[in-house]
């Protein structure tokens, strides 16, 4: 058994993370009804929700991967570089992207605007947390998961240091 630090809180249950994972996905099939939908997934924070989420919805759907680079252990650099692109284009689809958590929205800004200009049908952003306290850019936000409070958050696919990615809550750190 993986033991859990002490200092660690538990935020989100995966009971309680599944079953807002069902609502939102019952959400973008009532939206996206009668179209296909591509998935775009922010590695690798993203994996475990767009896995869960895939699954849940009812629409045909494709998804891709995508990598940039913007975080140094638990405090932003706040310089975004992309680290591994797409393997299909995006033109014409109607995309959503998918992304773990919205801090300083500077990450997820920079991949919207990137796949903007590649002249998808539609654009969305569907993130599993937003935790709004150090916003940098205004960020329009169409599926929410659950709203944060300012702290540091692990596992169901997000990491410190690259670890706890595979916890099936959401635990906060101090
Ligand atoms: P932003 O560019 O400041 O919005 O940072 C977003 C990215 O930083 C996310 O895609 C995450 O990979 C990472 N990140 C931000 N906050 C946390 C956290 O609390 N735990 C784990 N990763 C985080
Ligand atoms: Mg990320």
């Amino acid at each position: 058994m993986l033991e859990i630090p002490s200092y660690f809180q538990q935020l989100f249950t995966a009971a309680e993370l599944d079953d807002r994972i069902g609502e939102l996905a019952a959400e973008i099939d009532t939206d996206y009804a009668g179209r296909e939908i591509h998935l775009v997934g922010v590695l690798r924070g993203a994996t475990t929700f767009l896995a869960d989420l895939s699954r849940r919805i009812q629409l045909p759907l494709s998804y891709d991967f995508i990598a940039v680079s913007s975080y140094e252990g638990s405090t932003s650099s706040g310089v975004v570089k992309l680290t591994k692109d797409l393997e299909e284009s995006v033109e014409s689809s109607h995309v959503i992207v998918i992304e773990d958590i919205i801090d300083s929205g500077l990450t997820v800004n920079y991949i919207m605007e990137m796949l903007q200009s590649r002249k998808p049908a539609s654009l969305a952003l569907c993130a599993l947390l937003d935790r709004p306290h150090h916003r940098k850019i205004d960020i329009e936000l169409n599926y929410t998961g659950f709203k944060i409070p300012d702290r540091f958050v692990v596992g169901f696919g997000l990491d410190f240091e690259q670890k706890w990615r595979q916890l099936p809550d959401i635990w906060a750190i101090n």
